[in-house]
């Protein structure tokens, strides 16, 4: 197969904001406790979190982390996780089955962040909780002092206020599974409500609703207009979350999962233009896909998931998926889908961060590794910046079960006026594919390199045993003559082009 594409500056899509190269770190399994923390370990800090997995997490490029959950947050207790540790309840933890020991929480995670040189965005529960213990939250994060919350953050020795800017107003609320699950309507209502009073003590603030669970919900579509009706005026984002695996082996189709999530995200922005059609808006919402990346959910519901009214384990492995080189292929089209509407995605959330569906592995009292979906997220976020290009793109085409006639390969590239790059993915199971760019009206662009993740073996994978198994390789065939690029990508394949 063949494709040609032609990048101009002045075909632009967005700007790429720093936040779409955001994570999720959720008190699921072993994310936090025997992930980013563990006090006994070698190279732990005075706060118990690990120096390893600090240096991936920083490697990874991660901008914005959402934080502490998922469905875990709808019957979390903020307050919880605040003062003293040894005082800290220890609750069930009713979304994943197990105990929280709310021995990290939010002082702690603050000063992890510091270290990762990432920013908060916190989720409030709207499932068992509601307008007040949000505001609760939000006071005791972001007032300097002077009331009852603030002085208690100040004498749990956090001078400074938090000053987190961006709120998830719940998460999930479509979802049958989430705990306090509602109707659009009732939602709505009370996404709105939070979301007043929370502007009410801080205009500024940067707020997500829920939008749906997955393009594949029920309610998706309908879930959007009804929520956006009552909060339009009262937020900036609506999340998109979604999840992609092979099913029965139909790996033609897992490939093309970037084109769902392109209809995904299409369908939001229209459905939140309509909103605002009727409306007479001038404003528009944007989306924040706060959690995307590839899932074997159904091993979670056959093998992992945990019952039993006397098994509430700590910190269990849960969700722990190796990833091969076809699902990092997969991921990195995800990414492609994201930048080729940065326009309208101006947050997003990797979920998860360590251990749990994670680029980031570790092991109690051992090493920690890089899977294969590392590799696509950590350069991706290190080399795109400026502006997301219209590429033009000509494509060879192959059959599909679940989305019909879909591109070979797919791309996106970006500019900040001397550097770019352009990121390529080879669905072809079979065949290399030969990719022409034309460059010639990047007028500075004199060089160029590549960066390919592909293997013989689809289904290679970096486990704690073979932790450098897929890594990344130089992309030899790259010619760059006259502007132009010509580059073959291996099948199964993802590659990323330095220009300067
Ligand atoms: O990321 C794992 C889970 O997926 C989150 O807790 C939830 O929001 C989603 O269903």
């Amino acid at each position: 197969p063949t494709a040609h594409l032609t990048l101009d500056p002045s075909f632009t899509v967005g700007a790429v904001n720093r936040r779409l190269f955001g994570s999720f770190v959720e008190h699921l399994g072993r994310c936090v406790y025997d992930g980013i923390y563990e006090p006994g370990h070698a190279t732990a800090d005075e706060n118990g979190f690990r120096e390893d997995v600090l240096d991936l997490v920083r490697e990874l490029g991660v901008s914005t982390i959402r934080y502490p959950g998922g469905n875990f947050v709808s019957g979390f207790r903020w307050e919880d996780s605040v003062g003293p540790r040894a005082e800290r309840p220890k609750r069930l933890d009713l979304a994943w089955h197990s105990t929280e020991s709310n021995q990290v929480g939010l002082e702690e995670f603050s000063v992890w962040l510091e270290k990762a040189g990432s920013d908060l965005m916190y989720a409030v529960n709207l499932g068992t909780r509601g307008v007040q213990e949000a505001l609760d939250v939000l006071e005791y994060s972001n007032i300097r002092s002077g009331t009852k919350l603030s002085d208690e953050r100040v004498a749990n020795g956090r001078v400074e206020p938090y000053d987190v800017r961006m709120w998830c107003l719940g998460n999930e609320m479509d979802g049958p599974w989430q705990l306090g699950h509602r109707s659009a309507d009732d939602y709505g209502k009370l996404a709105s409500q939070t979301a007043k009073a929370m502007r009410q003590v801080d205009p500024s603030l940067e707020l997500v609703v829920c939008g749906s669970s997955s393009a594949h919900m029920p309610t998706f579509g309908s879930w959007e207009r009804t929520v956006l009706e009552h909060t339009y005026d009262d937020v900036d984002f609506i999340s998109c979350h979604a999840y992609y695996e092979e099913k029965g082996g139909d790996t033609g189709s897992f490939l093309a999962s970037a084109v769902d999530m392109d209809h995904f995200i299409e369908s939001v922005v229209a459905t939140a233009d309509h909103v605002k059609a009727v409306r007479g808006s001038d404003k528009t919402i944007n989306i924040s896909f706060d959690e995307w990346n590839v899932w074997y959910i159904d091993r979670y519901h056959s093998i992992d998931k945990i019952e039993g009214l006397d098994n509430w384990p700590e910190a269990p492995r849960l969700l722990e998926d190796v990833y091969s080189v076809a699902d990092a292929v997969v991921f990195g089209s995800l990414l492609i889908s994201l930048l080729n509407h940065a326009d309208r995605v101006t947050s997003a959330s990797l979920a998860q961060l360590v251990n749990v569906i994670a680029p980031i592995m570790t092991e109690p009292g051992g090493d920690a590794w890089r899977q294969t979906t590392f590799y696509p997220f950590s350069v991706t976020s290190r080399l795109a910046s400026g502006t997301a290009l219209s590429v033009k793109l000509a494509s060879d085409t192959y059959e599909t079960k679940d989305y019909g006639t879909v591109n070979v390969v797919d791309a996106a590239a970006t500019f900040d006026g001397a550097t770019g790059s352009v990121f390529l993915v080879n669905r072809s199971q079979t065949e290399p594919a030969t990719v022409t760019i034309d460059a010639r009206a990047l007028g500075s662009v004199s060089t160029a390199t590549a960066l390919t993740l592909a293997d013989d073996d689809i289904n290679a994978a970096n486990t704690l045993a073979d932790q450098n198994r897929v890594g990344l390789s130089a992309n030899d065939t790259l010619v760059f003559a006259d502007g132009t690029i010509s580059i073959t990508l291996p099948p199964v394949s993802w590659t990323a082009v330095s220009l300067g």
